[in-house]
């Protein structure tokens, strides 16, 4: 039913507009709209990672909520869990122009945005203000510097917004992969890794919460896996894999609009990037899978393949508000289908066969 009156008339109209302009009265709205409990996720979705339990392994990808505004709504739509953010240190506009590009028959977009938003201070005094009311979902946040940040001053960025956001977070994600912060990828290396690892021990004073870090689909493997050794050995507690990314026409991508590209295309290249990490690190680090879910199926692929939970963004654009409960339904029947008891039994089992 809401499926339906999404895809016939809902997205026909907003198609018609400016997709930031969309995102921006989305949003609003989801901020106003009182909570709902959703129905009751199945015990075979459950699972517990770092000690933390959720009631299904289905995440908000982060970038649609990036000063966590509508928090409840992630939790009415059916999320397990939301990736909040990218939060930066000091408020700042992103890039100029327009920044967000539909490539509708691939079920793709392309944005620019350059990590536009309140800063960490809003964000946390939103959240203060949430937690008297007992948060309904895990929360995630993602971290990144502010665009005007000098190179040297990056790994404190990280340290201040660890500092300020950490203890409101379930897990915090430290984002080095956004294409659209220039610099930001080179911290994909395992020397900036550790510089950015001690900034943040070093003036740590919250609580202590997981802290992943999240991987562009762009990396070299050799590269990657490295980066993702250097990961285990620090003591991340996890791997978010992955943003988007630069490539275009060997994913059948003609569009020339600059900017990391999610959605569709990204599906296959994501779970080859999952199915590497799990293989190379023998499944001792939680893999958080994003890129290109549209269905119960690429879910369900992604968890096959390695990740332990995973998120979604641009699948939502396409298929609207039910997407997540959808995929519920559909990925309690597949795990039924092929004998597991549990979420925990399916990570990995592809990557293993
Ligand atoms: C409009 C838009 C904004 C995004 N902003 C962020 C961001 O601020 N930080 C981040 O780590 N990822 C951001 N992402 C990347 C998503 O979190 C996700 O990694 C990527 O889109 C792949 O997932 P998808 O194919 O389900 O969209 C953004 C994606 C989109 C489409």
């Amino acid at each position: 039913m809401l499926d339906r009156f999404y895809r016939y008339i809902a997205k026909p109209l907003l198609f018609r507009l400016d997709a930031e302009a969309v995102h921006h009265m989305i949003l609003t709205i989801l901020s106003h709209t009182p909570s709902m409990a959703p129905w009751p996720d199945p015990p075979v979705l459950n699972l517990n990672l770092w000690g933390i339990e959720f009631s299904n392994p289905i995440g908000l990808a982060a970038g649609m909520d990036k000063d966590a505004v509508a928090v409840h709504a992630w939790h009415s739509l059916g999320f397990g869990f939301a990736e909040v953010g990218t939060v930066t240190p000091r408020p700042q506009p992103g890039n100029p122009g327009r920044r967000i590009f539909r490539l509708p028959e691939r079920g793709a977009l392309i944005n620019r945005l350059g990590f536009p938003g309140e800063g960490m201070e809003a964000v946390a005094e939103r959240l203060e203000r949430l937690r008297h009311r007992r948060l309904p979902i895990r929360l995630a946040i993602n971290l990144g510097p502010n665009k005007d940040t000098a190179p040297e001053a990056v790994a404190e960025d990280y340290a201040a917004l660890m500092n300020r956001l950490g203890g409101h977070a379930d897990f915090v994600v430290i984002n080095v992969s956004s294409p659209n912060t220039p610099g930001l990828r080179n911290w994909q290396s395992p020397e900036r890794m550790r510089e950015i690892y001690a900034a943040i021990k070093g003036g740590q004073t919250s609580t202590r919460a997981p802290i992943l870090i999240k991987l562009a689909p762009d990396l070299q493997r050799v590269e990657l896996l490295k980066i993702c050794d250097t990961a285990i050995e620090l003591g991340f507690d996890g791997i978010v894999a992955t943003n988007t990314t630069l490539r275009r026409k060997d994913l059948g991508v003609a569009s020339d609009y600059e900017g990391g590209l999610s959605g569709r295309p990204l599906l296959e290249l994501a779970r080859g990037i999952i199915v590497d990490i799990y293989r190379h690190t023998a499944g001792r680090i939680p893999i958080v899978g994003v890129g290109g879910i549209a269905s119960a199926e690429d879910a369900y692929g992604h968890i096959r393949a390695g990740a332990s939970m995973v998120e979604l963004y641009t699948g939502l654009i396409y298929e609207g508000p039910g997407l997540v409960a959808s995929i519920k339904v559909g990925l309690t029947g597949l795990l039924r289908r092929d004998g597991f008891g549990s979420i925990s039994e399916a990570i990995g089992a592809a990557a293993r066969a």
